[in-house]
C-alpha cells in the first residue's frame, strides 16, 4: 500500500456487535449478490447471506433444499460487494445437526471460502453442544431461535410462536441455551412482541428482531420483502419501496420500445468513423 492510499474501511467485527447490546439498534439486512451487498453495505451493521436465498433468489418454496455450495457462492458475491458490514452466512438444512464435527467441518469452509465473519445456525436447545464446539474452535456463531424456517416440514408451515406457556418456555430455553454455548447474537423470529422483549432481557448477546420487537437490540428484514419484489410478504414486512411496480413498469416501457424500433436510439448505438 502507498503512503497515499486512504485507509481501507475497518470492517464491524463480533466485539462492535456484542456491543451494541442496549445501545443504538443494530440494522440488519439479507443480501445474496455484489451488487446489492454494495447498495446495502453504507447504511447496515451486519448483512446476513439467509437461506432465504433459496425462496426468494432461486424460486424455491422453502429452505429445505438450499446446499452448502450455493451459501457458499451467494457468500463470495456479497463478501465482493460489502467492505464495511460484518457479513454473516447461514449454515443450511444438513450441514450441521447430524454432529458438532459435522457442524465444524462445514462452518470452516464456509468462512475460509467466502470470508465471512460468521456463521448462523438454527438453534433448538439440542444445538447448544454445537454452538459451544464452534465458539471454543474460533467459530463466530449466530443462533436464530423462535419460528425456524428449517423447521416448516416438521411443523407443517411457518409459525408464529408464543401461543401458550409451553411454547414460550421453549423459546425462551432456546435462546437461553444459545447465549450460554457462546453465540455473539441471536436472531428472534415470529414470536409475540412481549416474549422478544423478555428474551432480549434474559440473555447477554444481542438479539435481532424479525417479526418480534422494537426493543430487541436490532432488526433484520429480507432485502426483496422489504423492496417490495414480491405481491406477498408476511404481515412483520413494512415495504420500504415498490419494486414490483418500477421493474414492471421498466420492463414494459422497454418491450414497447423495441416493438416500436425507438430502442436503440441515436445515443446507445456506435458510430465508427471507417479507416
Ligand atoms: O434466511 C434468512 O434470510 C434468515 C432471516 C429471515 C433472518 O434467516
Amino acid at each position: 500500500m502507498s503512503a497515499q492510499s486512504p485507509a481501507p474501511a475497518k470492517r464491524i467485527g463480533v466485539p462492535d456487535i456484542r456491543a451494541r447490546k442496549g445501545g443504538e439498534p443494530l440494522v440488519c439486512l439479507t443480501a445474496y449478490d455484489a451488487p446489492t451487498a454494495r447498495l446495502l453495505d453504507p447504511h447496515c451493521d451486519l448483512l446476513l447471506v439467509g437461506n432465504s436465498v433459496g425462496m426468494v433468489v432461486h424460486g424455491l418454496p422453502n429452505t429445505i433444499p438450499v446446499t452448502l455450495e450455493m451459501m457458499i457462492l451467494h457468500g463470495q458475491a456479497v463478501m465482493r460487494g460489502a467492505s464495511r458490514s460484518m457479513v454473516v452466512v447461514d449454515m443450511p438444512f444438513g450441514s450441521y445437526e447430524a454432529s458438532p464435527e459435522q457442524a465444524f467441518s462445514n462452518a470452516a469452509r464456509i468462512l475460509r471460502e467466502t470470508g465471512a465473519q460468521a456463521v448462523k445456525l438454527e438453534s433448538g436447545v439440542y444445538i447448544a453442544d454445537t454452538i459451544r464446539y464452534l465458539a471454543e474452535r474460533g467459530v463466530p456463531v449466530m443462533a436464530h431461535v423462535g419460528l425456524r424456517p428449517q423447521a416448516a416440514l416438521a411443523e407443517g408451515g411457518f409459525k408464529a410462536k408464543g401461543r401458550n406457556d409451553d411454547e414460550r418456555a421453549r423459546v425462551i430455553s432456546e435462546a437461553q441455551a444459545a447465549d450460554a454455548a457462546g453465540a455473539f447474537a441471536i436472531v428472534i423470529e415470529g414470536v409475540a412482541e412481549d416474549l422478544a422483549a423478555e428474551i432480549t432481557g434474559a440473555v447477554a448477546a444481542p438479539t435481532i428482531g424479525i417479526g418480534a420487537s422494537a426493543s430487541c437490540d436490532g432488526q433484520i428484514l429480507v432485502t426483496p420483502d422489504m423492496l417490495g419484489l414480491f405481491d406477498w410478504t408476511p404481515r412483520f414486512v413494512k415495504r420500504y419501496a415498490d419494486l414490483k411496480a418500477l421493474t414492471e413498469g421498466a420492463v414494459r416501457a422497454y418491450a414497447d420500445d423495441v416493438r416500436a424500433r425507438r430502442f436503440p436510439g441515436p445515443d446507445q448505438v456506435y458510430r465508427i468513423t471507417r479507416a
